[in-house]
């Protein structure tokens, strides 16, 4: 590889057209995210970031070092973590929690025999999983049960936003949409001022590197929830369905799909049904004997 021997601050030269169709066409089959021409200056600052770190100048060289050999694959590890959006809050979108508290409150009776399993999906540095574990203890609480099983997966492409995950330490600004009493209740407030999730919560979260476009390989299946926000955002309109079918399938019967508002409009699947709440966009596995109908 050619390297200038230290760090540079000195700014890139643009990209040309076919350098940049070059790189989203990488990213795009290797993640899914499909950056588009407008947010060509986003793709060439978090790629430069990265070159700069390598004293690389050459949009071109550095391509054929990422995509060959071993020590290439490293460095897609390495370089995924400049080009992922992890923008995420505790919270984010509270009327997709609330929908989540009351789909709970009728399902702890309905399946009284198992643990429920949950799937939070594109979980970024897991606090959308901290606050589907809150909203489950919240339940279990309304529904005066003293004890219940259920566990969370949480997968993600970023394993920075991973080991976060795990250690489970935020800033002030990441509580976003908690309530006070939730802060005081599941964080304990740190030394160096962050917050930490307390360990009733962090036991029951399972944190594990998923690309999503590897879906088919994860064992992961019959979940009473799942969660997948501000993910399928970036990708494009027929990815979006795919996935979203082939997660219709890891729903358990009667178990809910809760997207972003507004993700995709133009998707339907035999298998659910749309939950009836206009603020969230969330769907039903209907139940084997539905489907019969
Ligand atoms: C904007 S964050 C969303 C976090 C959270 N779901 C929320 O709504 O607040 C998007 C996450 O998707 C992850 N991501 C992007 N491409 C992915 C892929 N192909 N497979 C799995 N995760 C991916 C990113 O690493 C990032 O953490």
């Amino acid at each position: 590889m050619h390297r200038t021997p230290h760090w540079s601050l000195e700014q890139l030269p643009d990209m040309d057209g076919a350098q940049f169709r070059q790189w989203q066409a990488l990213l795009e089959t290797r993640t899914g995210v499909c950056v588009s021409e407008q947010r060509q200056v986003y793709l060439q600052t978090s790629l430069g970031a990265r070159m700069r770190e390598l004293g690389m100048r050459d949009y071109q060289l550095y391509y054929e070092y990422v995509t060959e050999g071993i020590s290439g694959a490293l460095e897609w590890s390495a370089l995924v973590e400049w080009l992922t959006v992890r923008e995420t809050s505790f919270m984010r979108h509270r009327a997709s929690f609330d929908c989540v508290a009351q789909f709970l409150a009728q399902r702890q009776s309905a399946v009284s025999d198992r643990p429920l399993q949950f799937w939070s999906v594109g979980c970024a540095s897991g606090e959308e999983a901290y606050s589907l574990a809150i909203v489950m203890e919240q339940s279990l609480v309304a529904s005066g049960q003293k004890r219940r099983d259920y566990g969370i997966w949480a997968t993600d492409i970023s394993q920075h936003a991973l080991d976060q995950a795990r250690n489970g330490c935020y800033p002030d600004r990441r509580l976003g949409g908690l309530g006070e009493r939730e802060r005081e209740q599941w964080l304990e407030r740190l030394h160096n001022g962050q917050y930490r999730v307390v360990p009733a919560l962090r036991d029951r979260v399972c944190f594990t590197r998923l690309n999503i476009l590897e879906l088919a390989q994860a064992p992961i299946r019959d979940l009473d929830i799942i969660f997948c926000q501000n993910l399928l955002i970036y990708f494009r309109r027929w990815r979006r369905r795919d996935l979203l079918n082939q997660l219709a399938m890891r729903l358990a019967p009667g178990g809910i799909l809760v997207i972003g508002p507004g993700e995709i409009m133009d998707w339907n699947n035999s298998l659910l049904e749309r939950v009836p709440d206009d603020r969230v966009q969330a769907y039903r596995r209907r139940d084997s004997m539905e489907c019969l109908e």
